[in-house]
Formats: C-alpha cells, structure tokens, sequence
C-alpha cells in the first residue's frame, strides 16, 4: 500500500517567551495552521511552563498540535520563525529608547537561528520593531522579501477598530492605514481611507457630525495607544499577538493578502534601506510586493520624517 510519507508538517518557532509571545502562541494553538510550536527563551523554565500549559489546551482546539519548550537547534525545520524577545518598554520609555539593549539581543538571536540551518520566513516582533527588522534582515543575509516586520499592522487594526466606532460600521469595513515608524512618528494616511467605500472628504461633507478634529483625535488615540495600555496595565499583548497570528496565517496560507508591515524599501516611497511600516502583499514567499500608494505632499513628509528618524537612531547600532 502507498503511504503517505511525503507530507510536510508546517513548524513555527517562537523565539521569546514573554507576554507578547504567549498570547500569539495561544492565539496559535486555536488557530489550526500549524502542526508543530517550539518556543524558545533565554528563560527555559518559562518556556517550559508555557508549552505545558499550552498542551493541555489542545484536546479543546479544532486540530492538533505539538508545543514544546525547544532550543535554537529546532529552528532548521521551521518554516516561519516570529521572534518576540527582547527588553520590553517600561512606562515612560519610548520605543526607540530600546535601541542599544535590544540589538544586541537580535544579533545573538539570528546568530543562533541561522547556525540552525534555517531557511525560512522571519516576523520580528521586538521593539523598536522597524530597526529590529533591518537589523535581522541585516544580520541574517536572507533575501529581503523572507525578513518582515510587524511593522504597523497592529496600529492599523487600533485605527480602524476607532473608525469602525466613530462611523458605527465594522471594523473590516474601515480601510485605513497607519503608516512609517510604529511609534511616535507614524501617521494615518487619511488620503486614502475608505470607509464602507466611501472616502473621509465625502463622509464628512455628507455629515455634519463628523470633523477632521474628531479624526486627528482618533490618530492620535492611535499613535499613543500603547503608552495608554503600558500606564494601566504595564504592557501590551493581546492585540499584538493577534496582529503576529495574522502575518503567519497570510503566509502559511499564501493570501496574498494586504497588511502592514514592517518591509524593506529599495526606492518605493523615495525611501533606500530601512524596514518602515507600509502596505505590502504578504504571501508563502514573505513580503511578495510593496504597495505604494498615493499619497498626500503632507503624507509623503510625514513619511520621510519618519524615515529619517528611524536611520538616525539605528546610525549608532549599524
Ligand atoms: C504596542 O504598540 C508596545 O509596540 C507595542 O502595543
């Protein structure tokens, strides 16, 4: 009888053990995408206690799967690697005050992960995300297309959830995106919003009852949501955990989909060698193409700015 032996199981690695990577990888364990989870932390008990938990939740999930606390050797066979560790944000601290602390975090990471003999995709999560992604990219010598952010996909799905309350409309019908650094210089592309299909101009002409003041608020909301969230709680991971099962399904699933990440530029935007948050095709490949689209004079400095931002605080860690 012919067996089927040739059947590929999908592995994700996870690399960082912390809230962040816990709430993905539960996230994960439900989302029937994947066969096999090793997570990996510097901290191995950590890593073994959640891998315990997160097994005795898979006889409640829709298919099963392996979790198990691994080492970077496990990378080899890992189809997507989403790293997550690193020092996280205290309250008060900007992103981009993580700089120093986290490179060298990320170049002993990669370091290990490519000795592993992997080949795959890289979702960085770690903050300051955008400079983490180049510098993984950089340290990893993969193709470019293979390393990616999250770049702003989870300020994208802060804007639109707030548009989808201020115009009382679902959220997936809310066609926004938050763009540049995710940080303190990102920006809403408002010039190409579409709201139910309608763009901004159009519904506030219709409707008296909204004001741009009321959608620079919502930016705003936005761009400081986490030192928000940070303040209460002392961090964020719930919807970032969402935002990372989101890029691993738009690959593992070859969607083809549109999100924004943290990509490499080489010459879109006006922008040369940098990961900066943008609209990109996400498929099996990684980032299969930057999207870019029209934007305002006023958009386009707001993205150069933050451009230049980033390459000045990265300077000292190239
Ligand atoms: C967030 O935006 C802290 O980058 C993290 O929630």
């Amino acid at each position: 009888m012919e067996t089927l032996n040739h059947a590929k199981v999908t592995r994700v690695a996870l690399v960082g053990a912390g809230a962040v990577g816990a709430s993905f990888a539960y996230q994960l364990t439900t989302a029937s995408l994947c066969e096999e989870l090793v997570i990996i932390d510097i901290n191995k008990s950590k890593a073994e206690g959640e891998a315990m938990d997160l097994n005795h939740g898979v006889s409640f999930a829709s298919s099963p799967m392996r979790v198990w606390a691994g080492d970077y050797t496990d990378c080899g066979a890992a189809d997507i690697v989403v790293i997550t560790a690193g020092a996280p944000q205290k309250p008060g601290e900007t992103r981009l005050d993580l700089v120093e602390k986290n490179a060298k975090i990320m170049k002993s990471m990669i370091g290990d992960i490519m000795a592993s003999g992997f080949d795959g995709i890289i979702i960085i999560a770690s903050n300051p995300v955008d400079i983490m992604t180049h510098l993984a990219w950089k340290y990893s010598g993969l193709p470019k297309h293979r390393v990616f952010g999250s770049g702003t996909v989870l300020d994208t799905s802060r804007l639109r959830y707030m548009l989808g309350d201020y115009f009382n409309v679902d959220p997936r019908n809310c066609h926004a995106y938050i763009m540049g650094e995710h940080g303190d210089t990102e920006f809403a592309a408002w010039s190409n919003a579409r709201i139910y299909g309608k763009s901004v101009e159009q519904l506030l002409e219709e409707n008296d009852e909204y004001t741009w003041e009321d959608l620079e608020e919502i930016y705003v909301n936005v761009r400081d949501a986490a030192y928000h969230i940070i303040e209460r709680k002392g961090a964020t991971y719930y919807a970032i955990g969402l935002g990372l099962l989101r890029l691993v399904k738009a690959v593992l699933r070859n969607e083809n989909t549109l999100l924004t990440v943290g990509a490499h530029l080489d010459g879109e935007y006006g922008l040369n060698d940098i990961h900066i948050g943008v609209p990109a095709i996400i498929n099996r490949q990684g980032v299969r193409q930057v999207v870019e689209i029209e934007l305002s004079e006023e958009e386009k400095q707001k993205m150069h700015h933050s451009a230049e931002v980033l390459l000045k605080t990265m300077e000292p860690v190239l």
